[in-house]
């Protein structure tokens, strides 16, 4: 299938690529590269194009006869969208919306998407099934939210068949540990964990302590990018019978914060600084899916489940790569 991969240039998108044309498919990546790296999308067919530009998508999707569509970029700071909500409404749905439009003139109908578990907000039961309340408490989390709203609007007209993913924390290193995670400034957890084992952070801090959770520090439910990859292999196939589809994907395990820094510690043997802060604003104590629908429906099975694993292929790419990618 000739699938166009909006974000390919970036850390999940990348390895999707991989996995398409490791299996056959031909990925195209469209990248405006704001946030995604040249060296990380080399392999592929680009475009260096923004989802803004409406005719550069309609002549993209028609000279390429693409047939479906994957749409990984996105702007993922949950902070940043406190300060600048105008920034994430524009580019994660008004441009979401641009690509639809473009889609729908083409006659595109494929479409997976990439959702979060940041629609879910605060919520009430964990691990959260799909149907949970969707309580965004942020305006990423809104953003995503919107997006799913639109697609499924869009899908009962009978011009788009969509799956929309809910993915918990994605981590790891993909593609045999080649394609990692960089984002700049990096905010998330296991990468930042893995710069102070690599000595260029001087500390790392864990942001509250006094969580209602077993150590009271916050959980979160780690999905090894490939396995994120796969299940989306198995969505965009399921699209040829379904009109719409929503999955979380996560391994329904969590791990509190101290338990990722002591899994860093014994993975790269390396001690660090490990200080007490305060709360970061806007974490919920614990994250979890429930993913019984995407295993029942899908025959998705996670196989690489285990953090020390996850960690593993993390600690590898960071060592390969100790200043990022390239470019
Ligand atoms: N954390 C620390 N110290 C750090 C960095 C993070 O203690 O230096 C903590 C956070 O407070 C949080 C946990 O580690 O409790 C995980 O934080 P991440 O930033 O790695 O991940 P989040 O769970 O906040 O975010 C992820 C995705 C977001 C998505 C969010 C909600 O990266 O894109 O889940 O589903 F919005």
């Amino acid at each position: 299938m000739r699938v166009l991969v909006c974000g390919g240039a970036g850390y999940i998108g990348s390895n999707m690529t991989a996995l398409l044309a490791g299996q056959g498919h031909e990925p195209i990546v469209f990248d405006n590269f704001s946030t995604g790296h040249r060296s990380a999308a080399r392999q592929s067919e680009f475009i260096e194009g923004d989802l803004a530009d409406y005719e550069l998508l309609v002549r993209t999707l028609k000279e390429y006869k693409i047939e479906a569509v994957m749409h990984f970029a996105a702007l993922i700071e949950v902070g940043e969208s406190v300060q600048e909500p105008l920034k994430y409404y524009h580019n994660n749905v008004c441009n979401t919306q641009n690509l639809l439009a473009a889609m729908q003139a083409v006659g595109v109908e494929r479409f997976v998407f990439s959702s979060s578990a940041a629609v879910y907000g605060m919520p009430e039961t964990v691990p959260i099934p799909e149907h949970a309340p969707k309580q965004p408490i942020n305006p990423y989390g809104q953003t995503k939210w919107a997006v799913e709203r639109m697609c499924h609007y869009q899908s009962r007209t009978g011009r788009l068949r969509y799956v929309s993913l809910r993915y918990f924390n994605a981590a790891g290193a993909g593609n045999g540990s080649r394609l990692g995670e960089d984002h700049r400034p990096e905010s998330h957890l296991i990468p930042r964990i893995i710069q102070a084992a690599m000595g260029k952070r001087s500390e790392i801090k864990i942001y509250g302590t006094d969580y209602p959770t077993a150590d009271g520090t916050c959980v979160r439910d780690y999905i090894h990018v490939d396995d994120l990859c796969r299940a989306h292999l198995l969505a965009l196939n399921r699209l040829q019978q379904s009109r719409e589809l929503v999955y979380n994907l996560g391994n329904g395990k969590g791990y509190s914060v101290r338990e990722v820094v002591e899994t860093v510690k014994r993975i790269s043997k390396k001690d660090f600084k490990v200080t007490e802060a305060q709360r970061r604003a806007g974490d919920a104590p614990t994250l979890t899916a429930d993913a019984t629908k995407v295993k029942n429906e899908l025959g998705w099975e996670p196989q690489l489940p285990e953090l020390d694993k996850i960690v593993a292929t993390a600690w590898r790419w960071h060592t390969e790569y100790p200043d990022g990618y390239p470019d």
